[in-house]
């Protein structure tokens, strides 16, 4: 799947959930706002209640009062109304509504763009947050990068005598000996072996050290990091310098004779004075 994909999907799926909290936040504030009392005031209520009714059925004189209560209270056009307490509160049952309830005040206006616009926001940064922590779907860092062709590979690095380089993957590719194999399979990883069994390696462009990205040196044919001067032969393998051990690797699929980086997976650097290939500087070196 890929990462516009996953965007076209996550999306709307937050643009509901943004626009299902916004109803539920405003269908919330107008319940508080217009509607119910609170529980202390229910069961002061309901305590009255009782006592009123109680006293209503000992005295005529008191319902007449009510009766006469309840005709000044209620408005043109309602129900019946019903008297809850001796002078507490009056429900009207099927009175009109408040204006304020039904139509859609500057408050409410303000209150629904609020919670829309802070809705929308953090749907983007979501939706961001979630590309951005997906990077293996997109194919680029931190996934499978597709480096070429095999052959291809090679030839280029025969004939500019440098390591082919994949900026997607931020790492070169090298050729490693068959001559070294035996050796290879004391020291390297088993993820990074079957690469190296294909004759390719390939070394994160990031120094050990300290992060810089080390360059090839084309007079030495090693890699030498101009930022503290560490450096690594042709396969990534400490020769010199204060970094604390060789190049890091990616391991290397080759499939047919299509070469991908998985750059997923970091396999950390020979330790010092671990050396599988031989190879010496073979010029002057660039730093
Ligand atoms: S960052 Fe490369 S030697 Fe220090």
């Amino acid at each position: 799947m890929k990462a516009s994909t996953v965007l076209l999907i996550a999306i709307p799926v937050l643009l509901v959930l943004a626009g299902l909290l916004a109803v539920a936040t405003t269908i919330s504030r107008q319940r508080s706002s217009t509607g119910s009392l609170g529980r202390e005031a229910r069961k002061a209520d309901r305590s009255e209640a009782g006592a009123a009714v109680a006293t209503i059925d000992e005295s005529e004189a008191a319902r007449a009062r009510a009766g006469e209560a309840r005709q000044s209270l209620e408005p043109a056009g309602a129900g019946k109304p019903v008297l809850s307490a001796a002078g507490g509160l009056i429900r009207f049952g099927e009175a009109p509504a408040d204006p304020e309830t039904l139509g859609v005040n500057r408050r409410q206006f303000f209150n629904r763009s609020i919670v829309g616009a802070q809705s929308l926001a953090w749907g983007g940064f979501s939706v961001a947050m979630i590309a951005f922590l997906w990077p293996s779907l997109s194919g680029g860092f931190g996934g499978k990068v597709r480096a070429g062709n095999r052959q291809d590979i090679l030839g280029e690095i025969a004939e500019k005598k440098q390591p082919f380089y994949v900026p997607e993957a931020r790492a070169y590719i090298n050729p490693y000996p068959e001559a070294a194999l035996g050796r290879a399979k004391e020291a390297y990883s088993e993820t990074v072996l079957p690469g190296l069994e294909a004759g390719l390696i390939a070394i994160f462009q990031k120094c050990v050290h300290l992060g810089c990205r080390v360059p090839w040196c084309q007079t030495s044919q090693w890699f030498e990091c101009p930022c503290h001067g560490s450096k690594y032969n042709r396969v990534g393998e400490k020769k010199g310098g204060p970094a604390p051990r060789g190049l890091d690797q990616f391991p290397i699929e080759v499939s047919g004779d299509t070469v991908t980086i998985d750059t997923g997976t970091v396999v950390q650097g020979l330790a010092i004075g671990v050396e599988t290939t031989g190879q010496e500087a073979e010029g002057p070196s660039c730093v």
